[in-house]
């Protein structure tokens, strides 16, 4: 399915002030108590390009696609990052998705080859049989956490897929772990804790570190392992790729870079594309049209098999429900970045500190670009639909050099989990409208409960 999308034509960029907040705290509050509301008030009152405060920081948000575009592109130049506060980096250590400038080149130039398509092949049979085991555990008429087990599945390949088969028996300790850290660092962020020095250790900080320190004892015990057994080139493992990497010097990744790099990957793996299926089952269950055609494509092209690899370009339909998704419910909702000196965007000097943003959530709701933007359309996908989708209007895994590393391994999961599971149910989701989690991730709330249908 090619992606449908308009070239961008040069838009001026003229910033109006926000709504003016309060003294110190600026717009805080107010987007603290409804993030998604206050920034669709921000785009539907104001404009494209909106002056606010975030506390005493001057920030600047981002509604259209042209300027969007602009500033994913230019982060490496002129931006820097937000700094993400304290948990984070206790999980991902000094990786490449904190890393800057050149530190960030090398250290993406390694890991890219571990996820490009020929890799994410090798994948793929994972991802199907643990989609298989899955739906074999399921009755019909079972009352499942959707939530629950979209994520015990992810979890379960992100694993397979960086350690091989190695974890055996220590697969729930390490899922767990991943589990309390993750919710470590959401808790950080909704209880605006994020910017406490790291020497303030509250109870939720010391569970945090308690599980980092198990995530962290594990993985060095498998590399200590692949170390020792020597050569990894027969293994097809993401943490074998990480060990084998080398740059263009022909130097290898540090032990402890190896570490930072599989537990990014893990992080940022697994919780994501969860969260994408799960907002897919939810919508499914609400357009009984787009599930039997899901379900007539399935049995046209797989006929009761089991997809593969190949099937991905043969599935245009169930990749169409996949980017529906994306855009209603995008798991990373808000993209920031810090102007550094000699900022511009589309001409206009961007004020060196201003925090610049950009949000998933407004620009995939943006009705200049997506009629009805509400409804849940797999149509609008069709290569031959009416309405071609300007370029950035649709941006879940973000954009420029920074773009998501692991884009296409999300979209093939996605598709070739929801293929695998669809030919042997559906899940009937009962609450009506679930009001998005705001965290880190834009989440269902849990439990997010569905009955099992199967066919
Ligand atoms: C539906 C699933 C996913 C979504 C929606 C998603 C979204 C994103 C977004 C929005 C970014 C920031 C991009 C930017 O700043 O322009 C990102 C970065 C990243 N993602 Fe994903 N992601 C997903 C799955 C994955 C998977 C499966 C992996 C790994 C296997 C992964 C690894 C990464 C890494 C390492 C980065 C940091 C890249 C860098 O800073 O150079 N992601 N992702």
């Amino acid at each position: 399915m090619p992606v449908t999308t308009v070239p961008l034509t040069s838009v001026p960029l003229k910033p109006v002030p926000g709504p003016r907040g309060l003294p110190l705290l600026g717009n805080l509050p107010a987007f603290g108590r409804d993030p998604l509301g206050f920034l669709v008030r921000l785009r539907d009152e104001y404009g494209d390009a909106v002056t606010w405060s975030l506390g005493p920081r001057r920030s600047l948000f981002l509604f259209h696609p042209a300027h969007i575009a602009e500033f994913l592109a230019a982060r490496e130049r002129t931006f820097e990052l937000l700094e993400i506060g304290w948990a984070f980096k206790q999980l991902t250590g000094q990786s490449l998705i904190l890393s800057k400038g050149s530190d960030w080149r090398r250290k993406r130039s390694l890991v890219q080859p571990t996820v490009r398509p020929r890799q994410v092949r090798g994948y793929a049979a994972a991802m199907v049989e643990c989609a298989q085991a899955a739906a074999g555990q399921w009755q019909d008429g079972d009352r499942i956490d959707v939530r629950h087990q979209m994520a015990l599945l992810t979890q379960r390949i992100v694993l397979r897929t960086l350690f091989g088969n190695d974890l055996g028996d220590r697969t729930r300790a390490l899922s767990e772990a991943m589990a309390v850290a993750e919710h470590g660092i959401g808790a950080e962020l909704r209880n605006m804790t994020l910017f406490l020095p790291g020497w303030i250790r509250t109870p939720g900080r010391r569970r945090l570190l308690r599980a980092v320190a198990t995530i962290d004892a594990e993985v060095h015990r498998l590399i200590r392992a692949r170390q020792r057994h020597g050569g990894t080139e027969d293994r097809d493992d993401l943490l074998s790729r990480l060990l084998a990497a080398r740059d263009e010097e022909g130097r290898p990744l540090t032990t402890q870079e190896v570490r930072d790099e599989a537990a990014t990957l893990w992080a940022a793996g697994h919780e994501t594309t969860s969260t994408a299926l799960t907002w897919t089952w939810y919508l499914l269950s609400r357009s009984p049209e787009a599930r039997e055609r899901l379900t007539a494509e399935l049995d046209e092209v797989l006929g009761g098999r089991p997809p593969t690899i190949d099937d991905y370009d043969r599935l245009p339909w169930t990749r169409q429900i996949i980017k529906e998704a994306l855009r209603l419910y995008p798991p990373a909702w808000l993209i920031p970045a810090v102007a550094r000196d000699g900022a511009t965007l589309a001409d206009t000097r961007i004020p060196p500190g201003t925090v610049v943003w950009c949000s998933q959530w407004t620009t995939h709701r943006d009705p200049r670009w997506f009629p009805e933007p509400t409804r849940f359309r797999p149509e609008r996908w069709d290569p031959e639909a009416p309405d071609p989708v300007p370029d950035h209007a649709w941006y879940p895994f973000g954009g420029g050099q920074r773009t998501c590393l692991g884009a296409r391994f999300a979209q093939v999961e996605a598709a070739l989990l929801l293929a695998t599971l669809a030919q042997h149910c559906h899940l009937d989701v009962t609450p009506a409208a679930p009001a998005p989690r705001v965290g880190l991730l834009l989440q269902p709330p849990t439990p997010l409960h569905a009955t099992v249908r199967r066919h």
